[in-house]
């Protein structure tokens, strides 16, 4: 018996066929496989009850009917019937040991994932930051929810690309630039570039308040820029080089590393076809000396519109949005853009997509799937937007040092007999995971409270208590003399145990929890996943010796502990963080 790698994708295709053979798929029966209780058996199928209902058929008959139909799967699987027709299927533990054996390592996991998007090409379009200020709190959710979107759409077999289309370009140069030329203090350049920026700005927008002079001089400077004076685009582009190299320093410690970031300055040159484009399929229109769009249909954006070109003849958001759809689709021909925007952008993105769709259907071309995958606040423990005590924004360098000293703390009470540079680099990886795992863990539509003290925890669905089950199940190896990369698994039984069956049971759901994490782009399906796995590990671990004389039950155990390993080491890489040898 062998079990494919994604199970639940296995019953829905059966049932589909079961269902044809009976004559139901021509009507619309869906199977509607979701994962059971774990009392019940590891699937079921819900789909007889709805269709017998429209179809006013006893739905326990039409349930055992096509219970009938699945010969095929009585070898690996316990099928059932219960109440009104839902089926229920257990995986057999012979078949459990079948997939066991062959979902042997990162890279077989892989091989057999799937997802709605797979061989398509997506743009995933995230950080984003504005240059010449540093990134803070606010910065945080994108950068990681972003970076674990594009493991998880690759891992499922679609080409992607990671695009930081950071925001280089708008009149706060006119003013940076003025203060740059008269202010800069080339020693503080030197140390911390981005907050002599940041002062410069200040300077320069607080000069230009109080004196209109200085403000004619500013727009000026924009003006200069805008129009390719040398020296401005020099300073320009000194201070957009400065700010990615910091950002970067930020992304390496995520793990995350762009293949393009094009920028708002990017599509300087683009947006003219674009106005000419709009206006000449008659979307926009002047109004009031903009270049707008209304939909008419659309009960806010009838009145509120798009603004694609400003009063004064300058681009704006909108219409360098534009230009990049098209510039997607034509340069990398992507069949889809994921957008990881702040939820409070989400009527700029409506009205981005709306537009989009008008165009592309007036010009006869094919729109790609435009997702904004939108995401809440971090909140402080008073529950608002998280600040500094003074109010100001948090830096997410300094967040991300606390999060390392924090780390420090808590693996120095743990392990106090490792040297110092190990706890310390133990730390850099639990302090950077703990951050990540906290915003990943939560439905990234909500908003959630950032909480020291329960994100850096052992206890808990966090990223210390899985990067700890990873430690733990290396050590079982080490301990007994064994490589962990080629476990003597050879000869191995079937589950037998009740704690064993359950991990096994567990871990062939992952292909499963993957997809649903990719297929609705949200990542704390995963993590869930991974949180109930390393349960059902302890779980087993307590209750069965694994280094025992018996050479079968012995193999058998080793494979669980195993593939627990390699299935939680593949989770927790695709979310972005990374993992352990020891702890
Ligand atoms: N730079 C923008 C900001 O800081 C985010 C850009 C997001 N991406 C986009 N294509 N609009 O708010």
């Amino acid at each position: 018996m062998e079990l494919p790698f994604n199970v639940a994708n296995h019953l829905d295709k059966t049932l589909r066929a079961a269902a044809s053979t009976l004559g139901l798929a021509e009507r619309g029966f869906e199977p509607e496989i979701r994962v059971a209780d774990p009392a019940n058996g590891d699937f079921q199928a819900n789909g007889a009850l709805a269709f017998a209902k429209r179809e006013k058929q006893n739905p326990r008959a039409l349930g055992q009917q096509i219970v009938d139909q699945l010969g095929s799967l009585k070898a690996g699987f316990d099928i059932t019937l219960a109440g009104p027709g839902f089926i229920n299927f257990r995986i057999k533990p012979e078949a459990l040991l079948t997939w066991l054996e062959v979902y042997d390592s990162e890279e077989h996991l892989q091989t057999g994932a799937s997802s709605a998007r797979a061989g398509q090409t997506w743009v995933v379009d995230y950080s984003s930051p504005n240059t010449a200020k540093q990134m803070h709190v606010g910065h945080l959710r994108s950068a990681v929810i972003g970076e674990a979107i594009c493991r998880l759409l690759a891992f499922s077999g679609a080409k992607v690309i990671r695009d930081n289309h950071i925001g280089d370009w708008g009149t706060q140069f006119g003013k940076l630039i003025w203060a740059y030329k008269r202010h800069l203090d080339q020693a503080a350049l030197g140390r911390e570039p981005l907050v002599e920026f940041e002062r410069l700005y200040k300077l320069g927008n607080q000069a230009a308040e109080s004196d209109p002079a200085v403000l004619a001089e500013a727009q000026q400077e924009l003006v200069r820029l805008q129009g390719g004076d040398a020296d401005n685009l020099a300073i320009w582009k000194r201070i957009n080089d400065v700010s990615l190299a910091a950002f970067q320093e930020i992304y390496d410690q995520f793990g995350i590393r762009f293949d393009y970031t094009l920028g708002e300055s990017f599509y300087n040159d683009k947006v003219g076809r674009v106005y000419r484009e709009l206006t000449d399929c008659g979307l926009a229109q002047e109004s009031q000396g903009a270049l707008v769009v209304f939909h008419p249909e659309h009960p806010r954006f009838k009145s509120q519109p798009f603004i694609i070109r400003k009063r004064d003849g300058a681009a704006n958001y909108a219409s360098s949005d534009l230009a990049t759809i098209l510039y997607r689709v034509e340069h990398f021909q992507v069949d889809g853009a994921a957008y990881v925007i702040d939820f409070r952008q989400s009527d700029h993105m409506d009205q981005l997509f709306l537009t989009a769709g008008k165009w592309f259907e007036r010009t006869g071309r094919k729109l790609p799937q435009l997702e904004h995958v939108d995401f809440g606040t971090v909140l402080g423990e008073d529950n608002k937007p998280l600040k500094t005590r003074s109010g100001e924004n948090i830096r997410l360098k300094d967040l991300l040092d606390e999060a390392r000293e924090r780390a420090y703390q808590l693996v120095s009470a743990k392990s106090p007999e490792f040297p110092e540079a190990e706890r310390r680099a133990i730390a850099a990886v639990v302090g950077v995971a703990s951050v990540q795992y906290a915003d990943l863990s939560q439905n990234r539509s909500s908003d959630y409270v950032f909480s020291w003290d329960k994100m850096i925890s052992l206890e808990g669905n966090t990223a210390a208590y899985l990067l700890y089950a990873v430690a733990r199940i290396r050590s079982i190896f080490r301990r007994a003399g064994l490589d962990a990369a080629v476990p003597p698994v050879v000869g191995a039984t079937a589950p037998a145990t009740p704690q064993e069956i359950a991990l096994a049971r567990k871990l062939a759901k992952f292909p499963d929890a993957v997809q649903l994490a990719t297929n609705t782009l949200r990542p704390h399906f995963l993590g869930l996943y991974l949180y109930e796995l390393a349960g059902d590990y302890s779980t087993f671990y307590a209750a069965d010796k694994v280094i025992v004389d018996d050479p079968a039950v012995r193999a058998r155990r080793l494979l669980l502990c195993h593939r627990t390993l390699i299935i939680l080491e593949t989770g927790l890489h695709l979310l972005g963080l990374r993992t352990l040898e020891r702890m």
